[in-house]
């Protein structure tokens, strides 16, 4: 099939690679549509993604999901120009569950077909519904429930890692902190609306950047506030707790990031991944950006969290460019950044 360079094409995405089953539509940078069926409910129980039941999930959510992407953008089968869909890397089955759609989809209507690394996804959100160019080259910070890595865009498609975890993510270490307070799955976001509520703490938890030119640590987190919560038992202050845990969090990421700008000349920042969502990271790397006066990019928050926008729009980059998968498109469970250059 022939695709049409000069005129936006209209992409679907498709992202299934852990707990969330998300179809989209997007025509060059305008979304469409985005539809995204959180399992975070089910997972709650076990404080964790079970893989086992996310793809049974995804394979109950993903044809109403897309089905709807369809009908909010107001268009059929035969309207769409290509798919994205997520291939590498996550949870092999949940992977899976999306790919066979894909797949399905494009044989059935004879539309191409791309794999998307879902990390360029993130990296290619600040795109959504944006009318000016990003500022090239810049530098990305990728926080999410999986990854924390600074990431140095010299172009789409032309990537470097500038800096990663050692060990847990950053949204992991929030995760896993919400978890040990007593506060709900996902954590992240239950620690921001209880940290919320104060505005200094009186516990102290260590920042984690061991040596200020290596890469995180976030599991000394952990066990820091694994400790805190049995020395305090039930007198422990959670909003306190909470506060505590964020500013350490957004302390570690904003060093690093502060450390690259010096030695990185770039015109932008842009944060991405689902921890792109915490205000008061969002407020620390925008105060950082103007004080050095460079572009601050983050996108709004349901771009920022698994969705399938940002997907569409990194495959539609692809597609584009005369990129297409055959049938024969596997699922990779690691993918390393590498691996997005091209
Ligand atoms: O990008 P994402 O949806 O999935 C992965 O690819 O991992 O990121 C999920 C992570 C979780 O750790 C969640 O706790 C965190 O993003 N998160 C937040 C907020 N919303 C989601 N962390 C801090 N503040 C939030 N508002
Ligand atoms: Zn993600």
């Amino acid at each position: 099939m022939e695709i049409a360079v000069n005129s936006p094409l209209r992409v679907l995405g498709i992202e299934s690679s852990c707990d969330e089953t998300a179809a989209a539509i997007v025509e060059g940078c305008q979304v469409r549509s985005s539809v995204v069926a959180t399992q975070a409910e089910m997972h709650r129980q076990w404080g964790g993604v079970v893989p086992e039941m996310a793809s049974r999930a995804h394979v109950e959510s993903i044809l109403p999901v897309l089905e709807q992407a369809l009908k909010d953008a107001n268009l059929e089968w035969r309207e769409i120009d290509g798919i994205a869909v997520t291939h590498q890397p996550g949870l092999m089955g949940a992977l899976a569950v999306g790919l066979s759609a894909a797949k399905a989809i494009a044989w059935k209507y004879q539309i191409p077909m791309v794999g998307v690394h879902h990390l360029e996804g993130h990296l290619m959100s600040v795109l959504a519904d944006r009318a000016e160019p990003v500022p090239m080259p810049h530098l990305a910070l990728i926080a999410s429930g999986g990854h924390t890595e600074l990431v140095l865009v010299r172009d789409w498609g032309d990537y470097s890692l500038v800096a990663q975890t050692i060990d847990d993510a950053a949204g992991e270490a929030l995760d896993k902190g919400a978890r040990l307070m007593g506060l709900g799955y996902p954590g992240g976001y239950q620690i921001q609306e209880h940290a919320k509520q104060v505005s200094s703490s009186r516990y102290k938890l260590p920042i984690g950047v061991p040596d200020e030119d290596a890469a995180w640590s976030f599991s000394g987190l952990k066990t820091a506030v694994l400790r805190l919560v049995e020395k305090e038992g039930s007198a422990i202050n959670v909003p306190e707790a909470a506060f505590a845990l964020q500013e350490a969090v957004v302390e570690a990421l904003q060093r690093k990031v502060a450390r690259a700008l010096e030695t990185h000349s770039v015109g932008a920042l842009s944060l991405v991944g689902g921890v792109a969502a915490n205000v008061a990271l969002r407020t620390a790397l925008a105060r950082l950006c103007s004080a050095r006066g460079i572009d601050f990019l983050v996108p709004e928050p349901r771009f920022c969290t698994d969705n399938a926008a940002m997907i569409a729009l990194a495959g539609a980059r692809r597609l584009n460019l005369g990129e297409h998968a055959g049938f024969d498109l596997d699922a990779a469970p690691n993918a390393p950044i590498q691996d997005m250059n091209g």
